[in-house]
């Protein structure tokens, strides 16, 4: 049995989650259910980054603590993915005290062997990214990513990440699928053509005191990120006794994903392999960049723009399964997309209620009306029904496969390709006017039908469970598995079928 361990990155909790986050996590829920369904072992860990400058800094403005903070907002993204039909496996939080030992640790061990040394150090540090930049890093006097900066000088421990830069552009370059999609992979070999600085990987508390609190320096604690990345191995057990296994597992065995933002690429594919490599710990598997959605000026929706979409006011317009359903299939993972409520009812119309919502309105209600709900016997030969059989028998396969390469809209692409597939035979046939003359060439025809719907039924599970358990249930509730794709006439004929209201009624835009 396969193993798949993916990861969403933790995210921070000044804030609550928006459409750009809550993107990632639906990607990686649909992801590991499609995983589940093929009969991998899953497991997906998400969370919250709790710790560093922003939270603290958000944390004073409104006049709480920290965890006063981080324990509300950490609420409303546990309550955002529960309403987004989110199932993941571990809620990681940095501030779990487990966590929290097992960074000392890490950093007491790379003290220890000389890997961390302290030195002074004058540079640019940018509180929103919480990163440090020296001089000839910055553009027009602002981060490369346009943040602003402001100057800093200090004594601080410093990571000897420049050491590993030879052996990660190795690692690179020996494991085509470390760095997904190919052009991220392009972009960190061309930053690591560049000599690597050392990573500090401390800050005074006398500036900040919210975080990890250096073993061998009392008066500093750790770089929010140092702290932050090393979740996606403490999570599954790393240097905590009796846990052993489990790491070996998840970690060392099955291999991390670690579906993140393209925005931070850097931090994923060169600071944690290089934290790794210094602490003998095997490499993730995969670090796959996605893109962003763009607001309505094409930028990048964030909150220090403001321009945010609130995820749960689009499940009010388009049922949550719809919105899952158009940001996997109108975003191809990997690169920017735009969102618009035009381009989501669009979709949702276009794919749900016209042509999958059509053929399961059509095809129930004829069964009801000619057949009196009960699922009729295969009647007489029809190449055109054969035809549509071997288009479904074919279909699971290049769902898995679009899948397994992570490009799960070319998975949806095959299933509405099936589906027009369906409502063009249909449409051919005419069974509302067929059954005046010819029952068993109907039944036929319906057969046919209903056993598409069941398919799409399994397929399309991952991405929309509530509406396709619906679905499911009006076709008789038949065996609910990726091995039940593998034959035909899964359908008993005599089963009672109901068509009920429109799984995806048609949508009006707000005016
Ligand atoms: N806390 C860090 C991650 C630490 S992982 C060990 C962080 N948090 S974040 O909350 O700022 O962002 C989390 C993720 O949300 C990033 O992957 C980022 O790319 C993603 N997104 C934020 N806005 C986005 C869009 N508009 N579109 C798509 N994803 C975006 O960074």
């Amino acid at each position: 049995m396969s193993r798949f361990y993916l990861t969403t990155p933790l995210y921070y909790v000044n804030d609550k989650p928006h459409l750009g986050t809550a993107y990632c996590t639906i990607v990686a829920d649909v992801l590991s259910r499609y995983h589940r369904l093929f009969g991998d072992e899953t497991l997906l860990l998400t969370g919250a980054d709790e710790h560093g400058q922003k939270i603290q800094e958000t944390a004073a403005k409104r006049g709480i603590t920290p965890l006063e903070q981080c324990d509300e907002v950490v609420e409303l993204f546990k309550s955002a993915w529960k309403e987004l039909n989110i199932q993941y496996d571990i809620f990681f939080r940095t501030t779990a005290d487990f966590h929290k030992q097992v960074v000392q640790k890490c950093l007491q061990e790379l003290f220890e062997r000389g890997e961390i040394y302290s030195s002074e150090y004058e540079g640019w540090y940018s509180v929103s990214e919480e990163i440090f930049y020296m001089e000839k890093d910055l553009v027009e006097g602002k981060s490369p990513t346009g943040r602003d900066v402001v100057k800093i000088r200090e004594k601080n421990y410093f990571f000897k990440m420049s050491k590993y830069q030879q052996a990660l552009i190795d690692h690179i370059e020996k494991h085509p699928d470390f760095i997904w999609p190919e052009s991220r992979r392009n972009e960190v070999l061309g930053f690591l053509r560049q000599p690597l600085n050392d990573l500090c990987i401390s800050r005074p508390k006398a500036r900040l005191s919210w975080g990890v609190e250096l073993p061998f320096d009392k008066d500093y604690v750790t770089y929010v990120w140092f702290d932050a990345l090393l979740n996606y191995a403490t999570g599954v057990g790393l240097k905590q006794p009796g846990r052993e296994d489990e790491f070996k597992k998840w970690w060392s065995d099955a291999g991390a994903i670690h579906l993140i933002g393209k925005d931070i690429i850097t931090t994923h594919a060169v600071y944690w392999p290089t934290m790794l490599l210094a602490l003998n710990i095997p490499l993730p598997k995969r670090i796959f960049a996605h893109g962003w959605i763009l607001n309505k000026e094409m930028e990048k929706m964030s909150k220090s723009k403001g321009d945010v979409v609130n995820p749960l006011d689009m499940k009010d317009y388009v049922g949550v399964d719809g919105l899952r359903y158009f940001l996997i299939r109108d975003v191809h993972l990997g690169n920017d997309a735009p969102f618009s409520l035009d381009l989501l009812f669009n979709r949702v119309n276009n794919d749900l209620a016209n042509n999958l919502g059509n053929l399961a309105s059509r095809t129930l209600n004829l069964v009801e009306k000619f057949f009196s709900g009960a699922i009729p016997e295969v009647g007489s030969p029809d190449s055109g029904a054969d035809h549509i059989r071997e288009h479904a028998l074919m279909t699971p396969q290049k769902v898995q496969s679009a899948i397994e390469k992570m490009a799960p809209s070319q998975a949806l692409e095959a299933i509405v390709e099936l589906l027009n597939e369906a409502n063009k035979y249909l449409e051919e046939r005419a069974p509302w006017k067929l059954a005046k003359t010819d029952l068993p060439a109907t039944a036929t025809v319906l057969r046919a039908a209903l056993e598409v719907l069941r398919f799409v039924s399994i397929l399309l599970h991952p991405v929309m469970p509530t509406k396709m358990k619906e679905l499911q249930v009006r076709l008789g509730s038949p065996e609910m598995s990726w091995k039940a794709l593998s034959q035909w006439e899964g359908l008993k004929t005599g089963t009672l079928v109901k068509k009920g209201e429109p799984l995806f009624p048609r949508l009006e835009l707000p005016k």
